[in-house]
This record gives structure tokens, C-alpha cells and sequence, in this order.
């Protein structure tokens, strides 16, 4: 793939990895750069064209690396900047682009910036931050931390509030300040000269916050900033960005990711996400309306076809298992991960997998102390507080985690799933034995070689790349099927979302039609439990 050219990415899959639970080359057991390293041929051999590697920078690690001390330093334990040139170079070498996870809405309280911005007003970082007056016990209102509490953090010795979106530990950088905005262009183009080929945004729709207004996301500055951002720190031909955007509408993911390159290639938008959560609360489950979710999903393949461009995504470290989700974990936990794949990988756009998924992992149940996530503890803690009883909490908890999708990678059926030679950070998945990649690299009906074909097929067919979208039965309960269609190609994606057998048939066109890949070795006439298939006409 040339890489150099504006609009790779249209053809790209990229794989997450998550580097704390990815894999440990040093039995301390916590995953680091050398094994990413040491299974960049079980990558290249998946055939992704990109990692986004969450955060690897210097952090006190109060929320996994999403708290930065330092941009321009690794974190002792991942290793050393010289390991994070070799993965580089490493990956590079196989038609791997590194894309680095970039925070730029907070700092962690530990950046130098912070420190001192806390030695007084005057301070020159001082206005790095977001400071209000006040008087301890009455913050300047009553805006809440996405991970629980008051969003205000009071400093005595400054008699102020700093303002705080995530924990008290990341204290929210100030946008407006054009002083700090050229600190962080200059900071990626520090990363740019040592090949890293993108950026993932996190929570880049918070940047320009208005704390007076009680905003966060869509800020009135936001997409000047990002604009600016763009052009000052992105002009490298071929750079992949990726913006993390809870607040996006279709209509502002347009802007967000116009073909013009004026602000960002794609942007993840969560809609989807929330298809099955009660009252948009992600922490209440329901069962999954699978119209309503094809509706959300034809909503974001229609609207961005020709004028912008969509992410594709099931999982990542934010969320749940998929198989776990809206598969089965159980007598069909193969043929669901399959189907799951095909109704994902046959949509245009950039698909992303998250480490495990390939292989089919599933989410984990523990009891509350084992739990390592900041949002989860917090939420379990104010929710039994609040009255709620800790059973019902732990329900929400299992469900929806994110320590879900962080247990360590299953490698083997061997000690500690392969992961580390020492005790893990966080618990193993028990299911390893069974899970795990050497096992799906072995079998050739494996959930690994069905991801393999998928992603190898966006590389083949025009259609799938580029393809128009027509959803087909938007009201059916149980079937997910949709066409795609660019001139001389036309292709039919067809997913059974239950574990019952279902009639269904295809348009007349399709009869003849070519399988291109299908998750049962030969067809029925009817749907069978998962099953899943594209044609190719
Ligand atoms: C994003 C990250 C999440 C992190 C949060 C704060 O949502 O994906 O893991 O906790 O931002 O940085």
C-alpha cells in the first residue's frame, strides 16, 4: 500500500493495542514495546496496515497512560525511546504505520506544566489550565468529572478551582491560550520526524471547553482549533487522524472529516454504541434493537458517502466485548465473532480491530476489589452510595466495564495465556485455554483467518472500499443485510443476529451471486444460527 499518497486509509484496516495487556517481553508483567515488537509478524500476518497504540508516554498511569507526565518520553516500564524508534522502524518495515494515541484535551497533575502552574498565579503555566476563584466547599458550579465527582478541584494554596472533565488527577489543558496550543503542535511534530504516520485524538471534541457555559463537547471554538491543529502539526502528505468525537452528528462529521484534509481523516463517533443502552445511560444494557441499530448504521453510511468519511469499530478499551455484547459467548461464540466481523468489515470505511478481537475474546467477570479501571471503581463506589444495591451495580459492571476488553491478551494455552513470564497486572481470562491465537493461528476455520479474509478482501474489491449503500429489510428483528454497489460491482453483506435459524432470501439479482466469504462452508436456503455471508455480483 503507498503510503505516501493522501487517502490510504480508505483501503485500511488498523489494529488497537492496548500495550499494558498486549504482550510482556520482561516478565514484570505488564505488556511493553519490545512485545509489540516480538508479534509484528502475527500483525503483518493478520494484514493491518496500522497500529494505534494507546498511550506508551510517561504518566503516574491513574487512568492507563491517559494521564501524560511526559509527551516526549516512554514510560520506564514500556520501555525506553529507543524501543519506541525500533517499533517504528520494526513496524515500518512490514507496511505497518505506527499511529500514536495523542491526549491534548488534559495533562496529567504530574506534567511539568501542571507543577508549575501550581507555584502561583503568575506563573508563565499558570494559564495552561483552566483556573477559577473560589472558596473551598463551593465550586464555580456544578458541572461533574466523566469519571464521577465534581469536575472543580480546589487548590488552597491558590485559592482557586482548576477544572478537571476527567479525573482530579487530569486536570484540563486551556485551548485558549495560544501558548499552549503551539506546545502541543510542536510536540507531534517532535513524533512526525520520528515516522509516526497518524494520531488518534482522544476526546478531541473537548478541547474547547466553556466551563462558564457548562460545555465541554462542540465548544464555539472547536473546529477552529482543530482547523489550526490540522494545519499547523498534520501537513505531512498521507498522515492518518483520527478523531475521538462522542458529540458528533452526521452533519458535523462532515466537517470534521471533509475530503478537503482541512481538519481530520475520520473521527470515531459512538451512535452506534449506544443501541442497546436504556435512556443513553452506557451503563444500563437493554437487548439490542437491531433495527435500531441498522437504522443508526445506514444513517452514517449514507451521510458520509462522497463528503466525508466513516471509522468502523465494535470495541476498543472503552467497551465491552463484542462477542460478549451483542453475540453469543457460548455454543456460538465462532460463528457470532464471524458474523459480528462480516456486518463490520463489509461498510465503508476505516475498520479498526481491538487486540483480542481477532481471536474472538470474550469479557471477564470478577469480584468488585479485583477491578483496575478508574471509571468502573468510581462508578461503583457513587452508585452504591446513592442507594442502588452493589448486585444490580455489578450487573452494569459486568456488562459495560472497560477492564472488559483489558484482561491480557490470550496468546497461548500456557502459563498466563503466553502474555508474561511474571504475575500479570490484571487478571487472565480463565477461557485462555481455549482462547487463544496459537490455537486460531493453527485452525484454519479460526476467527483469526476469517479476519484475515475479511481484511484482505477490502484490498481486493472496489465495492467494498468504495461502495453506495442500500440498507435491505430495515424492520426485520433478526437480520442485518444491506448491498453495496459501485458501477460493474455489486455486493450483498447478509448477517443472522440470533442464534435461531431464520428464512430469509436474497433479491432476486443475487441468485448466482458469487460467495465471497460466509461463516458456514456451504449454503442452506435458510439462515442458520449467525450465519453470516457476502456476495459478490
Ligand atoms: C478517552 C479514552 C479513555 C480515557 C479518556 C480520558 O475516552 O479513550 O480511555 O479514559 O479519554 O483521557
Amino acid at each position: 500500500m503507498d503510503k505516501s499518497k493522501r487517502g490510504w486509509w480508505r483501503r485500511a484496516v488498523i489494529y488497537q493495542v492496548y500495550p499494558k495487556s498486549f504482550m510482556d517481553s520482561d516478565g514484570d508483567g505488564l505488556g511493553d514495546l519490545g512485545g509489540i515488537i516480538g508479534k509484528l509478524d502475527y500483525l503483518a500476518q493478520l494484514g493491518i496496515d496500522g497500529i494505534w497504540l494507546s498511550p506508551v508516554y510517561a504518566s503516574p498511569q491513574e487512568d492507563n497512560g491517559y494521564d501524560i507526565s511526559d509527551y516526549r518520553a516512554i514510560w520506564p516500564p514500556f520501555g525506553t525511546m529507543e524501543d519506541m524508534e525500533r517499533l517504528i522502524s520494526e513496524a515500518r518495515r512490514r507496511g505497518i504505520s505506527i499511529i500514536m494515541d495523542m491526549v491534548l484535551n488534559h495533562t496529567s497533575r504530574e506534567h511539568r506544566w501542571f507543577k508549575e502552574a501550581l507555584r502561583g498565579r503568575d506563573n508563565p503555566y499558570h494559564d495552561y489550565y483552566v483556573w477559577r476563584d473560589g472558596v473551598p466547599g463551593t465550586p464555580p458550579n456544578d458541572m461533574r468529572a466523566c469519571f464521577g465527582g465534581s469536575a472543580w478541584e480546589y487548590v488552597p494554596e491558590l485559592g482557586q478551582y482548576y477544572f478537571h472533565q476527567f479525573a482530579v488527577g487530569q486536570p484540563d489543558l486551556n485551548w485558549d491560550n495560544p501558548r499552549v496550543r503551539e506546545e502541543l503542535y510542536d510536540m507531534i511534530r517532535f513524533w512526525v520526524e520520528k515516522g509516526v504516520e497518524g494520531f488518534r485524538l482522544d476526546v478531541i471534541d473537548s478541547i474547547a471547553k466553556e466551563p462558564d457555559r457548562k460545555i465541554t463537547a462542540r465548544g464555539q471554538n472547536l473546529h477552529r482549533y482543530i482547523r489550526e491543529l490540522s494545519a499547523n502539526a498534520f501537513r505531512e502528505e498521507g498522515l492518518v487522524t483520527v478523531g475521538e468525537a462522542w458529540s458528533a452528528d452526521v452533519e458535523e462529521a462532515k466537517e470534521y472529516s471533509s475530503p478537503d484534509g482541512r481538519e481530520l481523516s475520520m473521527i470515531f463517533q459512538f451512535e452506534h454504541n449506544f443501541a442497546d443502552c436504556v435512556g443513553g445511560d452506557k451503563w444500563r444494557l437493554d437487548r439490542l434493537s437491531l433495527p435500531k441499530l441498522k437504522g443508526i448504521l445506514e444513517r452514517w453510511q449514507r451521510g458520509l458517502h462522497g463528503c466525508g468519511w466513516n471509522s468502523l469499530f465494535w470495541n476498543n478499551h472503552d467497551m465491552p466485548r463484542i462477542v460478549s455484547r451483542w453475540g453469543d459467548e457460548g455454543r456460538y461464540r465462532v460463528e457470532s465473532a464471524k458474523m459480528l466481523a462480516t456486518a463490520l468489515h463489509g461498510l465503508q470505511g476505516t475498520p479498526y480491530i481491538f487486540e483480542g478481537e481477532e481471536i474472538g475474546m470474550t469479557n471477564i467477570r470478577l469480584p468488585i476489589e479485583e477491578y483496575e479501571d478508574i471509571e468502573t471503581r468510581n462508578l461503583y463506589r457513587e452508585r452504591v452510595a446513592a442507594g442502588e444495591s452493589p448486585e444490580a451495580v455489578m450487573e452494569s459492571v459486568y456488562a459495560r466495564s472497560r477492564d472488559n476488553a483489558r484482561t491480557p491478551m490470550q496468546w497461548t494455552s500456557g502459563p498466563n495465556a503466553g502474555f508474561t513470564a511474571g504475575t500479570p497486572w490484571f487478571k487472565v481470562n480463565p477461557n485462555y485455554t481455549e482462547i487463544n491465537a496459537e490455537a486460531a493461528l493453527r485452525d484454519p476455520d479460526s476467527v483469526f483467518h476469517y479476519y484475515r479474509r475479511l481484511i484482505a478482501l477490502r484490498k481486493e474489491y472496489e465495492v467494498i472500499a468504495e461502495g453506495d449503500f442500500t440498507l435491505l429489510c430495515p424492520e426485520d428483528e433478526r437480520v442485518f443485510a444491506y448491498v453495496r454497489g459501485v458501477p460493474g460491482e455489486r455486493l450483498l453483506v447478509v448477517c443472522n443476529f440470533t442464534p435461531e435459524t431464520v428464512e430469509w432470501s436474497a433479491p432476486e439479482e443475487f441468485e448466482g451471486a458469487r460467495t465471497l466469504i460466509s461463516n458456514y462452508p456451504s449454503r442452506a436456503g435458510t439462515l442458520r444460527p449467525y450465519e453470516a455471508e457476502m456476495m459478490l455480483l
